[in-house]
């Protein structure tokens, strides 16, 4: 039997959802009942109405689902598939940030473990950051733990952004040469890249957009080409959904993590339930808030 088949019978014993995160790799896009962005998956794994929620993506993605929806078991196929950005922050040395500046608000974007989240006001995703920060009453904000991100929302809000010194390494890898050289090759595409790139690679770009945010914009350009500067899988999804445009992938961005999840796990993991995302109910219930809020605010791009 093909390894797809044997998921789609385990789905329907289990009653459970494929979540998939834009980056994964093609074969799981192709099965997974949802693929999209943080804020998309964090929205779909809140209203599910199935017993199991697969999540194909990294740690921090999987842990706001559970926290999101505490009575699913949400299964993580791979545990070793975590974000390193999110692992870039601590929650005690955020407490003692937190201490130095009384007065300011903590956004916390989604690549934070859920005790960060819990030290937070709001979470946000790359999708509405600039719509949360200028949603808060305080004007003074500490921005975790993308340190790109929180430059990328000092452009467009009044409001003083104290950074975190995170950032992603595949994003780091797509620099203003890599970009030059493909924007030489291919002098009509029009450059896209995503909020986590350095602030000269989001300078030469059209837009900066979340992975969903890439979809509307370039759903609504009159454009056929376009470099995508982003990760790498993202163009997978791109040519399903727009077959008539072309895409120019960056050399070397690639997450690395996000490709532990395979066909194989969620095979071993529906037949096993394991590994399952559990955390402290105490925890979820603090980490829930700033999530929550989050998704009330909802999308900006
Ligand atoms: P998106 O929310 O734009 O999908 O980004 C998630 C992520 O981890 C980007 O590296
Ligand atoms: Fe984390 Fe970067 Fe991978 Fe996104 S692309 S999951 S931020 S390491």
């Amino acid at each position: 039997m093909r390894p797809q088949d044997r998921i789609m019978e385990l789905k329907r014993e289990r009653n459970a959802v494929i979540l998939a995160h834009n980056y994964q790799i093609p074969d799981i896009q192709d099965i997974a009942d949802f693929v999209g962005d943080s804020l998309g998956l964090a929205m779909e794994a809140a209203r599910t109405t199935a017993d199991v929620i697969v999540f194909c993506g990294v740690d921090f993605m999987a842990e706001s689902a559970k926290v999101l929806n505490p009575t699913k078991v949400v299964l993580h196929p791979e545990e070793k598939a975590r974000c390193p950005m999110a692992a870039m922050c601590d929650p005690k040395a955020l407490r003692l940030l937190k201490r130095d500046f009384p007065r300011a608000e903590v956004v916390a974007y989604v690549n934070t473990s859920a005790e960060c989240k819990a030290e937070s006001d709001v979470c946000c995703t790359s999708s509405n950051a600039v719509k949360v920060v200028n949603a808060l009453d305080s004007d003074l904000i500490i921005f975790i733990p993308d340190e790109n991100l929180a430059s990328f929302v000092q452009r467009s809000t009044e409001k003083d952004i104290i950074p975190w010194p995170g950032y992603c390494p595949t994003h780091d890898a797509i620099t203003v040469e890599k970009l030059s050289k493909l924007k030489e090759e291919h002098p009509g595409a029009v450059i896209l890249v995503h909020p986590e790139c350095r602030p000269e690679v989001i300078d030469m770009a059209e837009a900066a957009r979340s992975t969903e945010g890439m979809l509307n914009y370039i759903r609504d350009s009159p454009k056929t080409e376009f470099i995508i500067g982003t990760e790498q899988d993202m163009v997978h999804r791109l040519k399903k959904e727009f077959p008539d445009r072309t895409f120019y992938t960056v050399t070397g961005a690639v997450c690395p993590t996000m490709k532990l999840i395979t066909l194989d796990n969620i095979i071993a993991a529906l037949e096993t339930m394991t590994p399952e995302v559990t955390l402290d109910p105490a925890l979820m219930e603090r980490a829930k808030r700033p999530l929550q809020r989050m998704l009330d605010i909802g999308r900006g791009d």
